[in-house]
């Protein structure tokens, strides 16, 4: 998406010229889901379907904001932050975490477009978010370091909009690479790029029906992990091999013992995947995405008859690899891997199986890794 649009909203709705556009993307993850708040390991990469946030600084402390999605205003002042439903809680959220560290001095105004379509599952929270934050770090000349800026926007999710997410989308969107997804260590936040082999596209499969964290078991998801990490006396499930899992498996109930699986599991896929894309092993590669989505769907539990129909239309279309829901679950987007040269057959064909299995249509988006939240100043 071009800076054009997002400046030509802002002339419509505030009038004249906005001096800064940030850039902030969203992101599919590769593999590793509901392994970030276990302290593991995810692949996340962040995509070219972006929001462009177009902004001036003001003299006072209002911060206004117009979005072209949703045709309306988030207006609010930094010295009496309330809470509020929609999508201006997260710029609010941040605001919240940034005035007490002395990091948003003052207000701004600005427009909001994006080609991140929302309730997908492509994190167009997080993208927001970091939007917001490099404004206000902008208007206020505090420097932008991405990872303690993540790692403030999730605490605005975890705080503010009571979301408790680990810290892969905020992280993605803010360090990801052109052209590569990243290998990140939850626990220690350490980031490796790993190239995505030219002979394979990245697709999103959206299947259009949304996804609500906030409604869905994410939270009751993340305890049943840490009460197993508590009962193998392990910090997080990361420090379980499987090995000890299995030979412990009495000590859990049957559903935690399922979650626990898929965590530690996912894991070894992880990281076993970043071998295969390494070696440009893609079949390997695809395999791995396959017993994800089967693990996330029977041990997790977060999967849903759609993306059940969607991952299942995707593998026996032309030129695909592997594909797997991807990201919370519960509604959203499924990701494949594709044979770069039957991009367009894959997905007429995924997207009719699709229709017939579920009666629902779907959107198949080939997307490129592109870097984190940046901004151009318009002098
Ligand atoms: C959501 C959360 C992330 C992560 C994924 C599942 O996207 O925001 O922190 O837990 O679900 O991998």
């Amino acid at each position: 998406m071009g800076t054009e649009r997002s400046v030509s909203a802002f002339a419509a709705q505030l009038g004249g010229r906005p001096t800064t556009v940030v850039r902030s993307p969203g992101r599919v993850n590769l593999i590793g889901d509901h392994t970030d708040y276990n302290d593991g390991f995810v692949l996340p990469l962040a995509i070219d379907l972006v929001v462009k946030l177009a902004f001036r600084r003001r003299d006072d402390d209002m911060v206004r904001l117009w979005s072209e999605q949703t045709n309306d205003w988030a207006e609010f002042s930094l010295d009496s932050l309330a809470r509020e439903g929609g999508w201006g809680a997260y710029i609010q959220g941040v605001a919240s975490e940034m005035v007490p560290l002395g990091l948003a001095r003052s207000g701004w105004e600005g427009v909001l477009v994006s080609d991140i379509p929302s309730g997908a599952g492509l994190s167009s929270s997080a993208a927001l978010e970091l939007s917001a934050a490099r404004a206000f770090a902008l208007v206020s000349e505090v420097e932008w370091d991405a990872v303690e800026m993540a790692l403030l926007c999730q605490r605005a999710e975890n705080n503010w909009v009571g979301v408790n997410c680990g810290i892969m989308d905020q992280l993605i969107c803010a360090t990801g690479e052109d052209d590569r997804a990243l290998l990140i260590d939850c626990r220690d936040l350490t980031r490796r790029a790993v190239p995505i082999p030219h002979e394979a596209t990245v697709v999103v499969l959206d299947t259009g029906t949304e996804r609500r964290l906030v409604d869905s078991g994410y939270n009751e998801r993340r305890h049943s992990c840490e009460s197993a990490a508590h009962v193998f006396e392990v910090g997080a499930l990361r420090d379980l091999s499987i090995e000890t899992l299995e030979s412990g498996k009495d000590r859990l109930d049957p559903v935690t013992y399922r979650r626990a699986r898929h965590v530690v599991t996912e894991n070894e896929r992880t990281l076993l995947m970043t071998e295969c894309l390494d070696q440009g092993d893609l079949v390997a590669a695809g395999e791995l995405m396959r017993q994800s989505h089967i693990s996330l769907r029977d041990d997790f539990e977060v999967s849903s008859d759609a993306l059940n129909s969607m991952a299942e239309s995707a593998l026996p279309a032309p030129g695909c690899y592997g594909a797997r829901m991807t990201g919370g679950g519960f509604g959203g987007s499924c990701v494949a891997l594709v044979d770069t040269n039957w991009v367009d057959e894959f997905r007429t064909d995924v997207l009719e199986r699709y229709q017939a299995a579920s009666g629902l249509r779907g959107t198949a988006i080939p997307i490129r890794a592109t870097n984190g939240t940046s901004f151009e100043g318009l002098g």
